[in-house]
């Protein structure tokens, strides 16, 4: 028998990440190949905007998708969230050249506390949130403490590009294909500060650290390669990133709906705590997921190296919470 379709928002559909996102979610690479879906597509309440977002929609028409049970388009969150059971929050200021990202926290504050209590009042109670809108992870913190009604654990930031990153520069320095890759993490924002943390990595059972055995590659090319990666494409592109963020924001919900399998992935999610980083902080950790939950890997150790590299990424969060604090009342 088919399966109910399921409902997924997305904001800011009509820019460039949802040009690269929104065919593939209707072609079932999201949310799986037997699973129909509906769209349910925010722009803003512009007259270009929603002329783009109509041809995009044209577009999406044409490629007659078996999957796509349904598509709409929106100017008011209230209408496009309703009954979500998926929302991609991407809709915001992307960074332009020798932009820091500091400089959009209070323009997309605004943007999250209204999709937030959006959210809040009429999606479905078990809507998944993935937030890709930077700053990715404050603009989630913000959007979850602007639905109290909704369980915390609903909202989620993508800390998967930073991953994917990292996987990618790991499998050329080993020269090992990058599915054979396992037990490697990000740890923290979505920014520069990022952690990616090989040290319990794997490749066919053997230990990537050993493999590589350079701890000045570690510090001194492979961390700031991901982390300064968003900026490298900015200044190649002259935009940021899209597909390979599109192509992260799938692999991100698609883990959390379909499960790892016992593998772990990063997640960007609200702290409980775990690794003394503060209940509620919105921080990429190591998880496994299992029927549409997630769950931190707990247990790792963390050295003098890795814990100067949590707090830096840790203060850099807390910092951008401070700043938005006015705005959650
Ligand atoms: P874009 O400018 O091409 O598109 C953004 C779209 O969002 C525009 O069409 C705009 O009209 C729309 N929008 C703005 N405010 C909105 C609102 N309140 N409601 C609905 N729609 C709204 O930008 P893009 O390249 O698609 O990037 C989108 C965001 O994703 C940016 O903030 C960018 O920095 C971020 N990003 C995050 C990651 C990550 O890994 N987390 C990676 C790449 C890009
Ligand atoms: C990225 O990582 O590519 C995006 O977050 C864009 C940026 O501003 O760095």
């Amino acid at each position: 028998m088919a399966k109910t379709p399921m409902r997924v928002a997305v904001t800011g559909a009509a820019g460039q990440i949802g040009y690269s996102l929104l065919f593939r979610i209707a072609n079932g690479d999201m949310l799986g190949k037997d699973q129909p879906v509906i769209l349910q597509l925010l722009e803003i309440n512009d007259e270009r905007a929603q002329k783009a977002l109509k041809g995009v929609m044209m577009e999406i028409d044409d490629c007659a998708f078996p999957l796509l049970a349904g598509m709409s388009a929106h100017a008011d969150p209230l209408t496009a969230f309703k009954d979500a059971d998926v929302a991609l929050l991407v809709g915001a200021r992307p960074r332009g050249p020798g932009m820091e990202r500091k400089d959009l926290l209070e323009a997309n504050a605004q943007i999250f506390t209204v999709q937030g209590k959006a959210l809040d009042a009429v999606a479905s109670r078990n809507v998944k949130v993935l937030v890709v809108g930077n700053p990715a992870n404050t603009n989630a913190y913000i959007a979850m403490k602007s639905a109290p009604s909704l369980p915390a654990k609903n909202f989620t930031a993508m800390l998967r590009l930073d991953h994917n990153r990292a996987a990618s520069q790991i499998a050329a320095k080993t020269g090992k294909p990058v599915a054979s890759i396992e037990k490697l993490f990000v740890w923290g924002n979505h920014s520069p500060t990022m952690y990616a943390d090989y040290r319990y990595a794997e490749i066919d059972g053997q230990s990537v650290k050993t493999m590589i055995n350079d701890d000045a590659w570690n510090k001194d090319t492979f961390l700031p390669t991901v982390g300064k990666r968003g900026g490298a494409i900015i200044e190649a592109r002259g935009l940021s990133s899209a597909a390979s963020a599109a192509n992260a924001a799938i692999d991100h919900v698609h883990d959390w709906v379909l499960g790892t399998g016992g593998k772990w992935t990063t997640m960007g999610i609200p702290s409980d705590g775990s690794y003394g980083i503060p209940e509620g902080v919105m921080f990429g950790f190591p998880v496994t997921t299992e029927n549409g939950e997630y769950k931190i890997v707990q247990g790792l150790s963390v050295d003098a190296f890795s814990q100067e590299r949590i707090n830096i990424t840790l203060n850099e969060l807390l910092e951008e919470q401070n700043g938005v604090k006015h705005l959650l009342g």
